[in-house]
Parts: C-alpha cells; sequence; structure tokens
C-alpha cells in the first residue's frame, strides 16, 4: 500500500437509496457530514428521501432523536438523480444491487465524475473490491465499506483493502467510520469478507433444513435464538436482509470457493425467482402482511397426517445430553407420564439437551421414524414452561442447535487458521454485525472446543456431501 497522506472526509455521496443505500446516507447525514444522496430517476429519488425520512421519524417517536435535531439531518440531505453532483464529495459509496457489471460501469462513471483524490468506495458484501478497482483509473483510492443491515443500528463496518489500496484512503475511510460511532474492521479482500464469509454457510444449512423439513421454521429460529442468544433465529434473519440478496452473496462465496456450503438451497432459489424476497416484499420465509412474522412454510419432522393415538402406542422417551444434572432433572419431569425405554437406542422419542452458549434454555424432542408428530407434540406440552423452549427436529446428528452451531464455529475456526482474520476481530464482526451476544470463540469457549471435536464428524455425515454419502435415513434404517 502506498501512503500519500490521511484525507479526512466532510462530504459524501451515496450511490442507492434501498434498504442500505438509505441507511448508510441516514449514518452519515447524523454524523454531521454533508451527504449527496443518488438514485437513477426522480420516482427512486423519493422513495430513497421517505425511507431516510420514514427511519428518522421513527427515531423521534421512539425518544432517541429530537424534532430539531431530524430536521438538521434531513437539511444536511441533498437528494438527486443527478450523478454530476457527485464531484463535491471528498467520497462517494456505492450501494447498488450486487452485480459486478453494474458496479463495474458505475465506478467507471464515478471515475470521469469525481477529481482524482475522491475515495470511492463500495458496500458490496462479497464481489471481488480489486475487481471493481480495477475498473478504475484510481485503483488505490478504490476501497471496500461494508455496513450491516440495518445501518444505523449495526455498529460493524469491514473496511476491505486490496493489494491494490493506498494506505492513507484505507485509514481515511477507517477514520470516517470510527467518527460515524461505527467499529471498523479491517480485512483484504477474499469473498464474503469476515461476517459475511461465517454468516451465510450457517444461513444456508437452516435454509436446506427448512426445506427438508429438518424441523418448522420457528423451531429452528427459536432453538437458535434460545440457545445461542442471536438477535435473530436464521431464517428471520434472512427474510431482513433480503432473499435476493442472501442469493448473491452465496452464489459469489459459491464461485470463490467451491464450497458445498455455500450452494444455494434449491428454494431459497425459488423464493427468489417468485420475487418473495423477506420482509421488503412483505413474503419470505415468513408472511408480514398482517404485521406479524408468521411461518409460511409448513412441514416439520414428520408426516403431519400420520394418525395416532398418543395413548394408544405409550412411547417410550429417553434423555440425552451431555450436562448430567439436566438431563436427570428432564427426565423425572417426564417419568410421571410416559416410560423410559429401557434401551436408550430404541426409544420411540429422543429428548436432547443441546450443549450450547445457553445449557437447558432449549429441548429438542426427537420421535424416531416410526413414532408420529403427534406423539411429540404431546411430549413438548408436557415440558413446556420454565422458560424453555421446546421445539421438534428430525432425529439426526446435532438435531437443530447443534447442527447449525457447531460448524458456524468451526468456519470462524477455519478462518483464523486461514490466516485471514485474528479471533478478536472474528468475535467483532459478529457481535456488532449480526448483534451476537458473544463472538463466535467466546461460545466455543463456552461450548469447548472438545465438543466439537468429538461431534463435528457425525454433524458432517448428515450435511451435504457427495453422493456417495451415506444418507442419514439409510443409517436409520440399518440401525433397526
Ligand atoms: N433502522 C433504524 N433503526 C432500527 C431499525 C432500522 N431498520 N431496525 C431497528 N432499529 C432500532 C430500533 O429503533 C431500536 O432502537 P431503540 O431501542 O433505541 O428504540 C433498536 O434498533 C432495536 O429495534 P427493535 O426493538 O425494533 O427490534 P429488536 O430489538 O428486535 O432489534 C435488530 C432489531 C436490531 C434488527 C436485531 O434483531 C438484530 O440485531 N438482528 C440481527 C441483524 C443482523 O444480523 N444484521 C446483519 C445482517 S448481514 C448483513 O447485513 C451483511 C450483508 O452484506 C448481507
Amino acid at each position: 500500500m502506498r501512503n500519500t497522506g490521511i484525507v479526512g472526509i466532510e462530504s459524501v455521496g451515496v450511490v442507492g437509496l434501498g434498504t442500505m443505500g438509505a441507511g448508510i446516507a441516514e449514518v452519515f447525514a447524523r454524523s454531521g457530514l454533508g451527504v449527496v444522496a443518488v438514485e437513477v430517476d426522480d420516482a427512486l429519488v423519493e422513495a430513497g428521501r421517505r425511507r431516510i425520512t420514514a427511519s428518522l421519524d421513527r427515531a423521534v417517536d421512539r425518544g432517541r432523536l429530537e424534532a430539531a435535531e431530524r430536521d438538521a439531518v434531513l437539511s444536511r440531505l441533498t437528494f438527486t438523480a443527478d450523478r454530476g453532483r457527485l464531484a463535491s464529495a471528498d467520497l462517494v459509496i456505492e450501494a447498488v444491487p450486487e452485480r459486478l457489471e453494474t458496479k463495474a460501469s458505475l465506478f467507471d462513471e464515478l471515475d470521469r465524475i469525481c477529481p482524482p483524490a475522491t475515495i470511492l468506495a463500495t458496500n458490496t458484501s462479497s464481489l471481488p473490491v480489486t475487481q471493481i478497482a480495477a475498473a478504475t483509473g484510481r485503483a488505490g483510492r478504490v476501497v471496500g465499506m461494508h455496513f450491516f443491515n440495518p445501518a444505523p443500528v449495526m455498529r460493524l463496518v469491514e473496511i476491505v483493502h486490496t493489494v491494490l489500496s493506498d494506505h492513507d484512503a484505507v485509514e481515511s475511510v477507517r477514520d470516517l467510520a470510527a467518527r460515524c460511532g461505527k467499529t471498523p474492521v479491517v480485512v483484504t479482500d477474499r469473498a464474503g469478507f469476515v461476517a459475511n464469509a461465517l454468516l451465510f454457510g450457517y444461513l444456508n444449512q437452516a435454509a436446506r433444513m427448512a426445506e427438508t423439513r429438518h424441523a418448522t421454521t420457528t423451531d429452528i429460529d427459536a432453538a437458535m435464538t434460545a440457545a445461542c442468544g442471536l438477535p435473530m433465529g436464521p431464517l428471520s434473519l434472512m427474510d431482513l436482509i433480503g432473499l435476493d440478496v442472501c442469493l448473491e452473496v452465496l452464489e459469489v462465496m459459491y464461485a470463490e470457493t467451491r464450497d458445498q456450503r455455500y450452494a444455494a438451497a434449491p428454494l431459497l432459489r425459488r423464493l427468489v425467482m417468485a420475487r418473495q424476497l423477506g420482509r421488503k416484499t412483505g413474503r419470505g420465509y415468513y408472511s408480514y402482511e398482517d404485521g406479524a412474522a408468521e411461518a409460511v412454510l409448513s412441514g416439520g419432522s414428520q408426516d403431519p397426517d400420520e394418525p395416532h393415538d398418543v395413548s394408544a402406542i405409550r412411547p417410550t422417551v429417553t434423555v440425552a445430553g451431555m450436562d448430567d444434572q439436566l438431563v436427570a432433572d428432564v427426565t423425572k419431569s417426564l417419568t410421571a407420564r410416559f416410560d423410559l425405554a429401557a434401551d436408550a437406542a430404541a426409544a420411540d422419542v429422543v429428548v436432547h439437551l443441546p450443549t450450547a452458549p445457553r445449557p437447558g434454555a432449549v429441548l429438542e424432542l426427537a420421535p424416531r421414524a416410526d413414532v408420529g408428530r403427534s406423539v411429540a407434540d404431546d411430549i413438548a406440552a408436557s415440558l413446556q414452561g420454565d422458560g424453555r423452549t421446546v421445539v421438534v427436529s428430525k432425529d439426526r446428528p446435532g438435531y437443530i442447535v447443534e447442527a447449525l452451531l457447531y460448524p458456524h464455529l468451526n468456519d470462524a475456526a477455519r478462518m483464523v487458521d486461514d490466516g485471514y482474520a485474528s479471533r478478536a476481530d472474528v468475535d467483532t464482526a459478529m457481535r456488532l454485525g449480526c448483534g451476537y451476544p458473544t463472538g463466535p470463540f467466546e461460545m466455543l469457549d463456552a461450548v469447548g472446543a472438545r465438543v466439537l471435536v468429538e461431534r463435528l464428524p457425525d454433524i458432517a455425515l448428515s450435511m451435504p456431501s457427495p453422493a456417495v454419502a451415506v444418507s442419514a435415513l439409510l443409517r436409520d434404517l440399518a440401525r433397526r
């Protein structure tokens, strides 16, 4: 990186006023900077203005912003469809759709509009910043500045430098992010950077779980929020991010890594084809049409129309988990109504206590192959209470929580091992970018690396892998 002296940024341009662009423009204007906010035509300019005004109004309604301050923020924003107005900005950031051709042609135009010292930043979440930079005559002054959704709330900004970046451009952008109250994490140019590279393998696995009726959408989300303290479950989060954005990020990640973990779940692709893109269109994994989020996908671990009379079956249960005291407590509460299985391997229903950052917060019920959903629901009802979250899952290695969490934590360990980011940066990125209560390495400490090493091989067996891998159902059948 060349060092040409830090530039203090006082005015910025934002191109694209969708969810992210509007949020970024709001962040800058609230930090006292003059902002030229640009869209392609007058209708989209107005939509952008409405988005930002609504967000500021909400802050006023909630008592977080004075009405006079909102007016001052709005007065710092210039809304226009004329890209020529960007010539006065010290930095221009774009948040246009995640297509390389779109971004490259925009940067080519910005290169002509803006003076040579202007820093050009991209909010891309996964495209190669190096390639975007190379489309300009000022590759040294092109950096990634990646905000998280909702931009006014999430404190992380990933600052991406390429092999071509000037040191002062990177430092100016880092300084700008800090002045806006954000925590910058500086990384090199690799698909997904820190947060998305870690997040999207996990989100995609959850999407596949929902699609394969491993568990219901609501149970997957409820299990992860309760067991790990996450602010949102993975499927709600995908709806917040936008399913089209999720698909774009996964396609880029898959193209760069060829890792099956990023091969987009087919249903995700179908939802995008159907323009069911999540919150922004009112429907994705959930429907938001009547205000409250309601799961759209049905399904669960068992065929819902299997007729079963619970009392006639008199199911046997077994309780599994690593915490002996919790297992004993749950077993005691079950034995009043159900028989304990003499041979745990032959139990009709497994009640599993995942080893997770919040032990005991979640009970996973896995009815084995011949037992119907109604049996699981009956047992679930008897276990509700004491603030526990009870969910129903297929009887597969890791059930829901461990199956999603352990590969996610393993990805974090691999990223640090690869030398891409430090443990502290990984933890900061996930805490401040995705609202995790603790970072992956802190979660790993809570769970224990040894537990992961023991369980991951089994969990991996039921994840997408080459066709020769033995199917989990086949293994089930062989056990009988
Ligand atoms: N704009 C501005 N402020 C917002 C907002 C928005 N869109 N959404 C929520 N807020 C504010 C609220 O006003 C509220 O502030 P106060 O407490 O001061 O009133 C605060 O955020 C909390 O909001 P709510 O009470 O409405 O809701 P919540 O407590 O459920 O929090 C959330 C909502 C902040 C979104 C939280 O659920 C969360 O942190 N979720 C995780 C989000 C995440 O992971 N984002 C990263 C996605 S990945 C990404 O963006 C990268 C990419 O490239 C795809």
